[in-house]
């Protein structure tokens, strides 16, 4: 099965939760507890937590949460014995392996160096008879052999079966082609999933081929075939070109749309372009980022679907302390075709020019009016006092505010009061969201990761209180010999319940890090239940814990908001943020 339980405590009490942290996050003490700035979602104030006494880290922003181990994976994007492997390095022990995980991690490195081969594949063809025409292709889109070797460009032969044979000729199985999302799949045949596309390996950040971007040579539809997710490539946390970009000298990256944008702009000299793969920006494509800069020039498209992607990024990137800057492309639909028009010197003028987020914004905002129109004329200005209320500097407000004035050609004062009248709106909208959200405990109670629902709330939170303290005081378990796994009324409480019995009783660790089988959702939940629980253990909660979830194992009662926040309170602080 896994590594030895023996193995794990100890890997888990050389492993510090807050060295581990530390390497990656720079925290601050506060009180018990220790603060930084999240590392997996963006952020500018710190709601990442570190627990030293409970051994666990916790998000009150994004509410991932766990041990060192869960850390490890969650942060380099390992599978859970790879996170093992790296703090048992990090601390100098040796990994008994074990085989299941051996041969999973093997499996691993297997679809690394199976898509390296098909990468290889793809661009020695390019060269081949057959891929005369994609050359062709490459070079009417202007770009040179320099570029194609190094981003690996290559071409997927017109076959049902060119490059299934050659990797099954390299020793590679159908499952593993399979795994790899190489090749589809009729009447228990394997065939070639690319066929007659200009490839475009793409690359994690140390460089491994993860997938593919398959572009087809003429104007036929689909116009790409990527790979699916796999074992190794996950959408969402990669971005096309940042194992080059993330070595620039620029201090910004540029964020484009499309894979040939990318790989021009590299060609051109912009060595600090990205791509997000196929799918609008993620949360965590914007955690990856910051981690690399402090400034992204948004690129998108002239078109409509580009600029409404480049509003949505905006407030995206800017949480997480990243300056925007927005390009605007001039007769040219997007950075490739600018490009070859114009140019790199001219590119490079548009990106000195490049306007930050607020300009970009009130522009498109003016765009929408005739200013020539009274009534119009008022719906601009109220729009932009909306936008320029939400800037947190009185110079900037001033500034923009200034703008706005002169474009609708009012006085200023009437414009402080535009912006005025706006921010009061604005409080008062969020005041409302409070408001309902206060109003409704029941529903805050449930947890944030959807996969985990209450269906008796009482039950569980006192099922919360129950996981939450015997973690921090394992002797606790010795009390509760009549409760059983059936009682809880959350499956993953129960299952937690039986397993730290179960380790308490054979004398193991017993701690949120040595948990494994657990999804990180359900890990991040119960990191969540233990961080939002304060002070010392209480003995007295404890027990009426138990007793509520015997009494609601018997009865299925109804109840009210008010019991239900009380008993929380009880024991726990309920919006769990520090002082
Ligand atoms: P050109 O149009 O040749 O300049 O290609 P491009 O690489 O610049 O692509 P484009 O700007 O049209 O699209 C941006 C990105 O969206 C591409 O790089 C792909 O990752 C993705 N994409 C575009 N078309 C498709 C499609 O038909 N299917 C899928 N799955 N993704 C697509
Ligand atoms: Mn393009």
């Amino acid at each position: 099965m896994a590594f030895p339980a023996s193995f794990i405590d100890e890997l888990v009490a050389r492993n510090r939760i807050e060295d581990v942290v530390g390497q990656y996050v720079s925290l601050k003490r506060s009180g018990a507890n220790m603060f930084g700035l999240c590392p997996f979602h963006g952020e500018k104030t710190a709601s990442f937590s570190v627990s030293p006494d409970k051994g666990i880290y916790y998000c009150f922003g994004c509410h991932k949460g766990g041990g060192p181990i869960n850390f490890m994976m969650e942060i380099e994007g390992l599978s859970y014995p790879d996170a093992v492997r790296a703090l048992a390095k990090r601390s100098g022990m040796e990994v008994p392996e074990d085989e299941q995980y051996q041969s999973r991690y093997r499996h691993q490195e297997r679809l690394w160096a199976l898509m390296k081969e098909a990468g290889r594949f793809f661009h020695k063809q390019l060269y081949a008879p057959a891929g005369a025409q994609c050359l062709g292709y490459v070079q009417k889109r202007g770009l040179n052999k320099a570029t194609v070797t190094r981003f690996g460009i290559g071409f997927a032969p017109n076959s049902w079966n060119a490059l299934t044979d050659a990797m099954r000729k390299k020793g590679y199985t159908d499952q593993e082609l399979r795994d790899a999302d190489l090749v589809g799949e009729k009447n228990g045949r394997v065939y070639d999933r690319f066929r007659n596309r200009l490839m475009f390996p793409i690359f994690d950040v140390r460089g491994n081929v993860i997938g593919f971007g398959g572009r087809v040579l003429d104007d036929s539809k689909p116009k790409y075939l990527n790979s699916n997710e796999t074992l190794i490539f996950n959408k969402r946390k990669n971005l096309f070109g940042l194992n080059f970009a993330k070595k620039t000298k620029q201090p910004n990256m540029i964020l484009v749309e499309g894979n040939i944008d990318v790989v021009t702009l590299h060609q051109y000299g912009f060595d600090n372009a990205v791509a997000s793969l196929g799918t609008s920006l993620t949360e965590e494509q914007v955690a990856l980022l910051s981690r690399y800069t402090e400034q992204v020039v948004l690129t998108y498209d002239g078109d409509e679907a580009g600029q409404r992607a480049a509003q949505r990024a905006i407030p995206m990137l800017e949480k997480a302390g990243i300056q925007v800057k927005v390009l605007q492309m001039k007769d040219a639909k997007d950075p490739d075709e600018f490009l070859h028009k114009f140019g790199p010197d001219r590119f490079k003028l548009l990106l000195e020019d490049s306007s930050n987020r607020v300009e970009y914004q009130l522009n498109a905002i003016r765009r929408k009016y005739n200013l020539n129109i009274d009534d119009e004329k008022i719906k601009f200005v109220h729009e932009a006092a909306e936008l320029i209320c939400t800037l947190d500097s009185s110079v900037k407000r001033e500034v923009y505010g200034g703008r706005v004035a002169e474009a609708a050609g009012i006085s200023m004062d009437a414009m402080k009061l535009e912006v005025n009248k706006a921010f009061k709106r604005r409080i008062a909208r969020e005041k409302k969201k409070q408001e309902r959200i206060d109003l409704a405990p029941v529903r805050a109670l449930q947890p944030k990761e959807r996969s985990i629902r209450y269906d008796n709330v009482k039950s569980a939170v006192a099922e919360e209180g129950i996981i939450a303290q015997i973690l921090r005081e394992p002797v606790l378990l010795e009390q509760i010999s009549e409760l059983t796994r059936e009682q809880f009324s959350v499956q993953l409480f129960g299952r937690v319940f039986s397993l730290l019995q179960q380790r308490y009783k054979q004398g193991q660790e017993v701690s949120l890090a040595v948990l494994e089988d657990f999804s990180p959702e359900e890990i991040s939940h119960i990191a969540g239940v233990m961080q939002r629980q304060e002070g010392p253990v209480n003995e007295a909660a404890f027990k009426d814990c138990v007793r509520i979830v015997l009494a609601e194992h018997q009865s299925t009662g109804v109840h009210t908001d008010d019991d239900l926040m009380a008993l929380r309170s009880k024991f726990q602080e309920r919006k769990g943020t520090r002082a």
